[in-house]
């Protein structure tokens, strides 16, 4: 079966999955989300995206009875069913259907959402040669560390990224302090040394990110978690994105500014050599 989803018990193709008209995740935003993948068919970091969905469940108060072993046992039967050597895995937990009211709803069912479809990645052009992004005011919410699916910032400064040819967009606070981008997190090498934003409630804790920190402690590659400025970021010798998806890309302009010699660094190619070894 190609792209399948699966809705509260149900599997089905993609297209004829539906939710009710009244989910809360659909009519108020009400819901978490985590997305996963696979290599060579085998979920990565299953375990850490599995902490990182209890904790925005915890975060918004959302009531249920899923445990990681049952949801990774429904992920792997939906991956299983879709048979493709790399995945994109989609997983929405939402406060359930009932009538519309923002207080939440006494005894109602939570709705899974779970689709796997075929995983589309960067392309090697984009990893030889790097990729533009460009800045966005910040002007999400103040729970950036929750996973939910309020996304409507993120969809505008993604569009507005996109439709300027840039891969991503980076939200910056007015004081000209970097978070992160629409859907991966942000790094820079400055002398040496790898810095990436400290966690905060201003950020989503990555997996990636996380992983690269480690793999640069291990590696001996110097690394810091602390505030950048766009200032320090635009001076940067290298700059690189880390998410599911992008593993860890190469940034080489922003906002029509050429980032040191304008070609990927040797600092983010040793990175994503060690992520890859660890990944595959
Ligand atoms: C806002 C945001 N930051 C960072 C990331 C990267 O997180 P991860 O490495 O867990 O995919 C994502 C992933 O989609 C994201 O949406």
């Amino acid at each position: 079966m190609p792209s399948i989803a699966y809705v509260n018990g149900k599997f089905s193709p993609i297209e004829d999955a539906v939710v009710s008209v009244e989910d809360r995740g659909f009519q108020l935003g009400d819901g978490i989300y985590e997305v996963l993948r696979t290599y060579q068919g085998r979920l990565h970091a299953v375990e850490e995206h599995m902490r990182r969905l209890f904790r925005s469940l915890d975060a918004i108060g959302l009531k249920h009875a899923f445990t990681s072993a049952a949801l990774e046992e429904i992920i792997n039967d939906a991956v299983k069913r879709a048979g493709f050597t790399d995945s994109l895995v989609y997983l929405q937990i939402t406060r359930g259907a009932t009538k519309r009211a923002k207080v939440f709803p006494q005894a109602v069912p939570p709705t899974l959402v779970i689709t796997v479809r075929k995983l589309e990645l960067p392309t090697d052009a984009m990893r030889e040669r790097g990729v533009a992004i460009m800045t966005a005011d910040d002007i999400r919410w103040q729970r950036c560390d929750i996973k939910t699916v309020c996304l409507l910032p993120n969809v505008l400064a993604s569009q507005r990224a996109a439709a300027a040819g840039c891969f991503e967009a980076l939200f910056v606070e007015k004081d000209g302090t970097v978070n992160e981008c629409a859907s991966a997190n942000v790094f820079i090498v400055a002398s040496g040394v790898v810095v990436t934003p400290p966690l905060s409630t201003r950020i989503l804790s990555g997996i990636t990110r996380e992983e690269v920190i480690t793999l640069a402690r291990k590696n001996g590659v110097p690394m810091e978690e602390r505030r950048i400025t766009l200032d320090d970021l635009l001076a940067a010798d290298e700059v690189f994105l880390t998410g599911t998806t992008t593993e860890v890309l190469p940034v080489v302009k922003v906002n029509d500014r050429r980032i040191a010699t304008g070609k990927p660094g040797p600092v983010t190619q040793r990175l994503h050599t060690l992520f890859r070894t660890l990944a595959d």
